[in-house]
């Protein structure tokens, strides 16, 4: 077409008659809108918009070379054109707001969300065991005035050994249990350096929960380099070692069950004068003996006495000054409660593991 145009009006001299110019223009519009009846999309129609009307187009061309028509055939030529323009972009237009329209229908069903579909199912985290356990030993001393105080994990050696009556060479310094960040600073090998930083800044009555992390160079499956303790310490006048027991009674029966009792063995800590150990009735047999607790019925949880008086002496209290401390393993009496046999499992965050806790 597009050849035979170029022939049309390049030798000036040719006459082209009305009829010619108007099957000339009508060839093309039939043409355009067999072309615009098959479009399908948004795309197709911008090229055809350019095709049809833009500055390459036969349409263009013929307004282009209208000078070169007889002049009684240019007013004729520039009608048909202009009025064939006229219509293609109107009908441009229409299949434009059409083709949209359905674009935006198929968007919507493309993006349609089934409500019906079930959904994607999140698991609810939970509180870690060893939390759980932590929380539940403050709610159980609670009610006998405890409150909880919290010291730093990278701690003084004043704090964690000096204030507490362990000498310089005292085994519990050794390089095997203890991390040592610099030359007086270590990782807190137990909660027991709060007690110390309690009493020095405050004054007796003092009723103290601290529970926390502690780390010890150990591991094997009863023993991880961090792991999490509780301390207590009451200090007042008058405080006994029967004082001491009725409360750790207390705890366990509310931590193991009513049946439970406890036994105090005689043990040393240098921070506390008399010292012991406590065990419990063994969880498992209820203290008949078995694998569990090897057969004795007792299970150990904790280690308590009277604070030594050199303790008091260190943080500034008067000599009348009586007090008890207590401190245990959160882990222990947690895998004690739950029956698990690796304390390894608390750290390495299976969620089938951690899953039973919640
Ligand atoms: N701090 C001791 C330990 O880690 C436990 C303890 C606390 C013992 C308080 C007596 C009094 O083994």
């Amino acid at each position: 077409m597009q050849k035979r145009l170029l022939l049309l009006f390049r030798y000036p001299g040719q006459q082209l008659n009305s009829s010619e110019i108007k099957t000339f223009i009508s060839d093309i519009e039939i043409k355009l809108r067999g072309q615009l009846s098959s479009i399908k999309d948004i795309k197709g129609l911008e090229d055809f918009r350019v095709q049809a009307l833009g500055k390459k187009s036969e349409l263009y061309s013929v307004l282009r070379n209208i000078g070169e028509l007889p002049p009684e055939e240019r007013k004729l030529a520039g009608e048909s054109v202009n009025k064939l323009k006229t219509i293609l972009e109107q009908e441009i237009s229409v299949l434009e707001a059409e083709l949209k329209k359905k674009a935006g229908a198929e968007r919507l069903i493309a993006d349609a969300i089934d409500v019906t579909m079930p959904g994607e199912y999140k698991r609810l985290g939970a509180l870690h065991p060893v939390t759980q356990v932590m929380e539940e030993i403050v709610e159980i001393f609670k009610p006998l005035g405890y409150s909880v105080v919290h010291g730093p994990e990278i701690e003084h050696e004043f704090f964690n050994f000096d204030a507490l009556n362990i000498p310089a060479d005292h085994p519990a310094r050794d390089m095997q249990d203890t991390f040592y960040l610099g030359a007086d600073t270590v990782l807190r090998t137990h909660t027991s350096p709060v007690q110390a930083r309690t009493m020095m800044q405050s004054k007796p009555p003092i009723r103290v929960l601290s529970p926390g992390k502690v780390y010890r160079s150990d591991y094997d499956v009863t023993h991880t380099p961090m792991f999490h303790q509780i301390e207590g310490l009451y200090v007042d006048e008058g405080i006994k070692f029967s004082h001491l027991k009725g409360t750790l009674l207390y705890f366990a029966k509310r931590m193991f069950g009513q049946d439970t009792s406890i036994r105090l063995r005689p043990s040393y800590f240098s921070f506390t004068e008399p010292s012991a150990e406590v065990d419990v009735t063994c969880v498992a047999c209820k203290g008949k003996g078995c694998r569990i607790c090897k057969g004795t019925g007792w299970l150990e949880i904790l280690g308590c006495g009277m604070v030594n008086p050199n303790v008091f002496k260190h943080v500034g209290y008067p000599e009348s000054t009586t007090g008890f401390a207590f401190g245990m393993g959160i882990e222990r009496i947690a895998m004690l409660k739950y029956k698990i046999n690796d304390l390894r499992l608390f750290f390495e965050n299976d969620a089938r593991f951690l899953r039973q806790f919640s």
